[in-house]
């Protein structure tokens, strides 16, 4: 690894916060558990320049009763087959559904499917969780 030294400073109880919580998770030492939480900031700020081959899952939780949901969201997923790797879906309660619908793609059109589903009447909640294989 070419790696540079840099100097940090942090208030103390956020470092021994951080030391106290990365410590619990298994980490050895601190510069590995810093190198990860780097990299998890990036990725989940490179949304913002919308570029690059990434991995979305989103996650959606909407009521089946609701007019027309399970339809509008099924032929919304029918016009990102290059994308929507597969999905799977579980009934909650007996209200309630929940999808998880696993994309591949540019992390813009994985955001605009999340958006358009999002959007439909009767979802409830949503999230997007981008994750893929980073060079830095
Ligand atoms: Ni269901």
């Amino acid at each position: 690894m070419n790696a540079s030294r840099i100097g940090v400073s942090l208030p103390k109880n956020l470092l021994d916060k951080f030391d106290s919580m990365t410590g619990d998770m298994g980490y050895a030492n601190r510069s590995e558990a810093i190198r990860d939480a780097v990299r998890d900031y990036m990725l989940r700020n490179e949304l913002r320049e919308e570029t690059g081959e990434r991995i979305g899952i989103i996650t959606l939780i909407y009521d089946h009763h609701s007019h027309g949901v399970s339809d509008v969201l099924t032929d919304l997923q029918h016009h990102y087959t290059g994308e929507i790797q597969t999905s799977i879906h579980f009934h909650l309660d007996s209200h309630n559904c929940m999808e998880l619908i696993i994309t591949k793609g540019e992390a813009k059109r994985i955001k605009e499917i999340k958006d358009k589903l999002t959007a439909v009447a009767g979802v409830k909640q949503s999230d997007l969780i981008i994750t893929g294989i980073v060079e830095y």
